[in-house]
Formats: structure tokens, sequence, C-alpha cells
């Protein structure tokens, strides 16, 4: 895509709907960096776990995401279940989601440009986006995705288990005050329930050049 202009993508959508994957993709296609917001929050959550203090303690929380180093933590540590829970929890806290704010407007602002995926890019992180995506999936895929995800990495969880836990955190994301789980007004939603990640590639591709064809910044 030589001759692009600076392109912010917008990538948002709950547990395991498969907007990492995309966001991913549409970085490497487009040649955009890309940053997992997710892990910003997972690693305040372990921040808080290593600092000996509960995921709920608001001064804790804030000074982990304050001070936070997320190279700090490998992959395995970051996706681990118990870092996504508490990353929910510290991430309902409004100071700390404005701690991380500023990182991801930077992030977002550099270039080449980039694709952030998370929960609210498109309405609150960038929401001026050249391109907003909303990606969402039936919890019960949902579920046998994260599930095979954690088999992978020798996370013995129940198929059980983590549908209870994705719906646990669809509820506290969608329904906290600061930055809820929610489509932008201007998102385009892709359902990837049906989708294996390559036709969910290319309808996202297809979605995002529209989008970015209606707002004039094609190619
Ligand atoms: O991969 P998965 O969707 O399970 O999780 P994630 O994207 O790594 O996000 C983990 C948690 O961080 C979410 O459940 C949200 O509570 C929080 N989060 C957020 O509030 N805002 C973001 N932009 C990204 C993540």
């Amino acid at each position: 895509m030589v001759g692009r202009p600076h392109l912010v993508i917008a990538v948002d959508g709950p547990a395991a709907s498969g907007k990492g994957t995309l966001a991913r993709r549409l970085a490497a296609y487009y040649g955009l960096s890309y940053l997992d917001t997710g892990s910003l929050y997972r690693a305040t959550g372990l921040a808080v776990a290593a600092a000996g203090a509960a995921p709920d303690d608001e001064a804790a929380a804030v000074k982990a995401a304050q001070t936070l180093d997320p190279s700090r933590y490998s992959e395995d540590q970051l996706r681990s279940p118990g870092a996504g829970e508490a990353a929910s929890q510290v991430a309902a806290i409004p100071a700390v989601r404005s701690a991380l704010l500023e990182f991801q407007r930077g992030f977002a602002t550099t270039p080449p440009g980039a694709v952030l995926d998370g929960r609210d890019i498109g309405t609150i992180v960038c929401p001026d986006a050249d391109a907003k995506l909303f990606v969402t999936a039936q919890p019960e895929t949902r579920a046998q995705r994260r599930h095979l995800e954690h088999a992978g990495r020798g996370d013995a969880l129940s198929y059980e288990d983590v549908l209870a836990d994705i719906r646990r955190r669809d509820e506290r994301d969608s329904g906290r005050a600061v930055a809820p789980l929610k489509p932008a007004q201007d998102a385009i939603l892709l359902d990837t329930t049906e989708l294996g990640i390559e036709a969910a590639f290319q309808t996202a591709l297809d979605l995002v050049e529209s989008d970015l064809n209606e707002r004039g910044q094609s190619a």
C-alpha cells in the first residue's frame, strides 16, 4: 500500500472475538504498527498481583498503571486466564484508564500509523480513527476458541469455566461506567461466529477498505 497517508485503524470487541488476530493481520497488510491494548491492562493486573494487592485496590492499580513496564511479563503470563480476569477488574477503574490513555494515543499518532485493538479504541482512544471495526461472535464460539488457546498453553481450564469467564468479563466490560465495551456509532460490525481466520480477514479487509473509501482515505 505505497503512498498511504498516516492511517489509524481501531478494532474493538469482546474477549476471543478474533479481534487480535484480525488487527495483527491488518497491521501487516497496511504496513502499520500494532498495539494490543488489552496487554496493557493485563500487565497492570499482573503488576498489582506482584505487589501483593487485590485487583480492585484502586491505589495499587493506579500506581501499577503509572509505572507500567509491559515487557516485564512473558506472553504466556499475559495471556493466562488469571491475567484476563485481573485486567478486566483494573480496567474498570477510571484512573487506571487515564494513566494508560496517553501511551495509547501516542502510539497511534506515531508514524507510520497503527492498528490498535481493545474495547474503547473507536470510542475513546482514537475517536478520529480512519476505519473502525467492531468484531463480535457468539459467546459459545468465543469460549471454544479461547479454550483451545488455553489448552495450547497448558492451562487446564474446562470449556464451561472459560465460557463463564467470558460471560463475566463481557458483563463487567459492557456495564462499567467509564469506556464501556460498545461499538462506536461509526464502527462497522463484523460477526466472526461462522468465519474461519482467513475468511474473517478477507471480510475485515473489504470492510476496512470500504470504510477508508467512504472517509476519503483510500490509496
Ligand atoms: O483477548 P481478550 O479479548 O480476552 O482480552 P484483552 O483484549 O487482552 O483484554 C483483557 C481485559 O482488558 C478486557 O476484559 C477488558 O476489561 C480490558 N480492556 C479494556 O478495558 N480496554 C481495552 N482497550 C483493552 C482491554
